[in-house]
């Protein structure tokens, strides 16, 4: 009988997905390896984001940045803009130190093993595993949340996440074969996000069938097991939208640590302890009657909005007049966005 890491490898050079960053499996066997750049900057971006979002602004970073030397030397708020609706803001913070250490620190080139590239800014030990098994054949073990679920089913694991997290990259770990681990490492995922989906499983045509404990128990659906959450809170803010006479916007650049730190956005408050902040100028500003709703990952955001059109030669207490391209904003100001446009229209 054949290995179990060599069935799901037989699996995956059919039905391998297709990804900008990928090499096909054919390729890799005749030696060819990724480019680590693209490797690491698709890494980042999948972070709490689907691949069907990743795809196009991975695209337009390699178009806009084809190499770590060019990123590194970018401006920091054209970065910000390119990555505006992907949200965690943090990662492209972090993308960026991390560019500038990998010219400053290692010659422009990507660090090949897990301790070292785990000293670099935004890469835990999921991304430093991912890089090094991926883009250099490492035989790391990747554990998202895909390959969670794929271990917790195979091996019948009833204990909950997060606490199961330990146990579930043990069992993912005696799995990972020496030879082909980038491949690997990429079947396991694509056989989540695929085949062992959340929901509806399709058991019947799963390359790991035979060996999976949770198909015969019958509990394949219901793992893995996760620690019910704590209900989320509700947050309210104020954003205000203030548009000159000659078009342009009143927009501030967030500060660099926080949340949405070095975005965009509309001056108001922080959405933490005052949720009444004074406008950011004098002048005849009107409630709009719907507020805008978003939802980050500790909290549900509420924010009124107000708007006021205003001369051209006011000025401003806080903030910047600008010209505004929507896209980018963040999600969360984008919406505030779309739902003044019309009350600010300007002809
Ligand atoms: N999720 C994160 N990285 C991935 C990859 N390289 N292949 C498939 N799914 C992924």
């Amino acid at each position: 009988m054949r290995d179990q890491s060599a069935v799901l490898l037989d699996w995956y050079d059919v039905h391998a997905r297709d990804m900008p960053w990928r090499v096909p499996p054919a390729a890799r066997k005749a030696g060819v390896l990724p480019d680590p750049y693209a490797v690491w900057l698709s890494e980042v971006m999948l972070q709490q984001t689907t691949v069907a979002a990743v795809r196009d602004y991975h695209r337009k970073f390699m178009a806009l940045w084809p190499t770590v030397a060019t990123l590194a030397a970018a401006d920091d708020a054209d970065v910000m803009a390119a990555w505006a609706g992907l949200g965690y803001y943090a990662r492209a913070r972090n993308l960026l130190k991390c560019a500038r250490a990998v010219v400053a620190d290692h010659g422009g080139a990507f660090p090949d093993t897990y301790d070292v590239l785990l000293t670099l800014p935004g890469i835990g030990p999921y991304t430093a595993a991912a890089i090094a098994a991926i883009a250099f054949d490492r035989p790391e073990t990747v554990v998202d949340g895909n390959v969670e679920r794929v271990m917790a089913r195979l091996h019948d694991v009833h204990a909950p996440l997060p606490a199961a997290k330990a146990e579930l990259t043990a069992l993912a770990r005696a799995l990972t074969p020496m030879a082909r681990a980038g491949d690997y490492a990429q079947a396991v995922m694509d056989l989540g996000a695929t085949i062992c989906s959340p929901r509806s499983p399709a058991c019947g045509i799963c390359p790991w069938r035979d060996p999976c404990k949770a198909r015969v128990a019958g509990t394949a659906t219901e793992l893995p097991r996760k620690t019910p959450k704590k209900k989320t809170p509700t947050r309210f803010g104020i954003a205000y939208v203030a548009r000159r006479d000659d078009g342009a916007w009143l927009l501030e650049t967030r500060p660099q640590s926080g949340l949405l730190g070095g975005m965009l956005g509309w001056p108001g408050s922080d959405w933490s302890d005052d949720p009444d902040p004074a406008p950011p100028m004098t002048a005849d500003w009107a409630a709009l009657d719907a507020e805008a709703r978003h939802t980050f990952t500790h909290f549900h955001l509420r924010l009124k909005i107000m708007t006021a059109k205003v001369a051209t030669d006011a000025s401003p207490d806080r903030g910047q007049f600008m010209p505004l391209s929507p896209a980018a904003l963040p999600t969360v100001m984008r919406k505030v966005y779309d739902m003044v446009a019309v009350t600010l229209r300007h002809d």
